[in-house]
């Protein structure tokens, strides 16, 4: 075999065993960037000054094609592949690697002339004009079958070729189309789903309003007064997409059975159940560009952009996972688009490790001349050379991933705490009209689900864990403590597990707005939380009151509570009224017309709890409540010191032992006390220990040299 041969056999068996034991090794991580050569054809020196960069930086691979479809196929069915041959050869000659995209991304023009219906409709019935990106009309069957011939031909072509190691298939599918086919495949899926227009009808509670249908024709893919027709809109968008993405892979799993497949993750974004979507792929990947925005905070910011690495962990079964897409600088789509301070990139990218990847890509390797992104941040600038703050920046963090080799292909540690986070239980939230909610889009959309979600994963770091985001039907056996925040909708079936877990010792968290609805967003009758949950928490929540901004009331810890919590607290924006029914008091409401009502409680059972919280706490408030736990329950912590706000421990696993990841996520420097514990920085060799100063935006990989007490 040849020593490129070898390497990508080598490449293909380490990402095929993503999500499997016995990992060969490996001795870098993948670094690189998506590369758009197609867009520099008329710049014949492009290719050899970026395989020159991209070998000073460190890079192993790039992710190529992503929107090359007119380079491609310039006129319907003549192919192009001189240019992509060369890239391909120089990539395999120089030992680099494509992640190879299939084009999907956006139509080229003449396609979606010709073929209108390839273009999407919004909901008033307008049919988009070509042009744009990610906005092909998932159900075109014309589509599907262009997309499938090119998948077929590059496949064919490039099946074999030294430089392939995975498949990038598409780019951030996203988004819904009401067209005619839409509308019909949407009937025809309620049809599958329903069966029967009267269990339909039921469903959907359609008696209210006149929404009675008597025909399948007659429903619409869009009407916000019925809520589950909303739900179950989303679930088929959801499905278009994920059948697109299988449609894609078919030929190329076909010609490649041994070259693994990925599509890239838009962390939660709002319409894609990834937990579904995860099971379908070969290795899990995500794009994340937290913003350097200051007036969110520096500390918002990395929460969140561990939240979403921990729910890549979560999809990938603890194994680890690629990010695909981040900016070494600035973007340019958003309100602010400020440069990362020193240190942030680097803290950005460990961050991501420390959760878990093991590939780091950029968007982009080098800023096209024209365009919409020319102003994005990239690794090579518009100057060209490597003399650039960012590349040299890039370099480094390079330099610093190359030593890390040793957590390739290592299981990530287990916590043992899991936080569920469910799209279905968010979007029947979302669709209900009731509940407070600001659905704006984004990479973090601010729903008053996911809110809850990362305000508890956030306490729950600061308490000095970590913790799993998993879905509803992972298995909770591997985990001592289950939070479920707001888990709005709740099946029989989901009930009897959480039933059965707190039955055989684990200790369940539910919180406000849990159990509100069955799957088909209907309220459960006979109290919530609904189904079997009014028993298993020990208390009927009667009432929910939505606060006006700036309400608050106090919550006022109960004397010689389990957990030990005595400092009071603050609820605000929304607040239960809740009747004890077997549960023991943590807190109760301290202020207004709720005094003396339980607003935190316990069911115990012989062996496990179920704790219920029925308000929004404040950040510290929450804080408390989770020290409790660690204490309570004898958690296990990342490091035994007890860290301020903004500082993060994480471990990872390498071939000898672990790694401690040590982060200041702070604005500001900070002082930490490491007591016993000593850690020695890899890279710098700095010992930690007893009092530390800790810089700003710092970042430290660590061996542990001594355990503290
Ligand atoms: C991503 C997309 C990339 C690029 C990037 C800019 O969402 O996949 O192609 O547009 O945003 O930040």
């Amino acid at each position: 075999m040849s020593f490129y041969n070898e390497r990508q056999w080598l490449c293909r068996r380490i990402f095929m065993n993503y999500k499997k034991k016995g990992i060969p090794k490996q001795t870098h991580l993948f670094y690189g960037a998506d590369y758009n050569p197609d867009q520099w054809q008329k710049y014949p020196d492009i290719l050899e000054r970026d395989i020159e960069l991209m070998k000073e930086l460190g890079a192993t691979s790039a992710s190529i094609g992503i929107f090359a479809w007119t380079s491609l196929e310039p006129e319907e069915g003549r192919f192009e592949f001189g240019w992509l041959d060369c890239v391909m050869d120089r990539f395999a000659a120089e030992g680099l690697f494509v992640f190879l995209a299939t084009p999907s991304g956006s139509k080229p023009m003449w396609m979606s002339e010709k073929y209108p219906e390839i273009r999407r409709v919004n909901q008033d019935g307008a049919r988009d004009s070509s042009g744009g990106r990610h906005n092909h009309c998932p159900s075109s069957c014309i589509y599907r079958e262009k997309v499938s011939l090119m998948n077929r031909t590059l496949a064919e072509r490039y099946g074999k070729h030294p430089a392939l190691a995975l498949w990038h298939i598409g780019n951030e599918l996203s988004g819904e189309c009401h067209c005619a086919n839409c509308k019909a495949s949407f009937q025809a899926w309620l049809r599958a789903r329903y069966v029967t227009l009267e269990n339909l009808n039921e469903s959907w509670w359609s008696n209210f309003w006149n929404h009675t249908f008597t025909d399948w024709a007659q429903i619409p893919t869009y009407d916000h007064s019925i809520d589950c027709l909303e739900l179950d809109w989303l679930r088929f968008v959801n499905d278009q997409h994920l059948s697109f993405l299988k449609n894609e892979m078919a030929s190329i799993r076909e010609l490649t059975p041994d070259v693994p497949c990925t599509t890239n993750f838009m962390c939660m974004h709002l319409s894609n159940n990834y937990w579904e979507w995860a099971e379908h792929i070969d290795v899990i990947s995500n794009d994340i560009y937290p913003m350097p925005d200051d007036r969110e905070g520096s500390w918002a910011r990395s929460i969140k952009a561990d939240f979403v690495h921990s729910m890549m962990r979560g999809m990938s079964g603890g194994k680890s996972w690629m990010q695909m897409e981040c900016a070494p600088s600035s973007v340019n789509w958003g309100t602010v688009n400020k440069l990362k301070r020193p240190r942030v990139h680097r803290q950005e990218i460990l961050q991501a490790v420390a959760n878990g990847a093991d590939t780091i890509h950029y968007f982009q390797w080098r800023k096209s001349r024209g365009g919409f992104e020319k102003f994005h941040g990239a690794v090579v600038d518009h100057e060209g050379s490597s003399d650039s703050r960012v590349f040299k920046d890039c370099a480094q963090v390079g330099s610093d991933l190359q030593a890390l080799g040793s957590v390739l292909q290592q299981d990530c540690p287990k916590a043992d705490i899991a936080i569920i986070y469910e799209w279905e239980s968010r979007w029947a939230m979302n669709a209900s009209c009731g509940p407070k909610k600001d659905t704006s889009l984004g990479p973090f959309p601010a729903d008053i689900y996911t809110d809850a979600c990362l305000s508890h994963y956030e306490a729950v770091t600061s308490s000095g864990q970590s913790a799993d985001v998993v879905s509803a039907r992972s298995d909770f056996s591997d985990y001592r403590m289950i939070i479920a925040p707001s888990l709005y909708m709740v099946s029989e079936k989901l009930a009897r597990k959480f039933n059965a877990f707190v039955e055989s010792g684990g200790i369940l968290v539910g919180t406000y707005l849990t159990g509100y609805v069955d799957p088909t967003n209907l309220c459960w009758l006979g109290g919530f939380p609904g189904s079997s949950l009014r028993q298993l928490f020990g208390i009927w929540n009667e009432e929910i009151d939505y606060l006006c901004d700036g309400e608050q009331v106090t919550v006022i810890p109960e004397e010689g509570n389990n957990l030990g919590c005595y400092t009071e607290g603050v609820a605000f924006d929304i607040i239960e009224r809740i009747h004890l029914e077997g549960a023991d008091v943590i807190a109760r409401a301290g202020s207004d017309c709720y005094i003396d009502s339980p607003l935190i409680t316990r069911n115990s059972t012989s062996k496990g709890a179920a704790y219920y919280i029925g308000a929004k706490l404040d950040s510290g408030t929450l804080l408390e409540f989770y020290r409790g736990f660690v204490s309570a329950y004898d958690l296990i912590q990342s490091v035994s010191a007890e860290l301020p706000l903004g500082v993060v421990a994480r471990k990872r696993q390498t071939a000898s032992g672990e790694l401690v990841f040590l982060f200041n996520y702070n604005k500001e420097e900070v002082s930490i006390d490491l007591e016993g514990l000593q850690l020695r920085d890899t890279l710098t060799e700095e010992l930690l220990t007893g009092a530390v100063q800790l810089a700003s935006y710092s970042s430290h990989i660590c061996e542990v040299v001594r355990i503290g007490s």
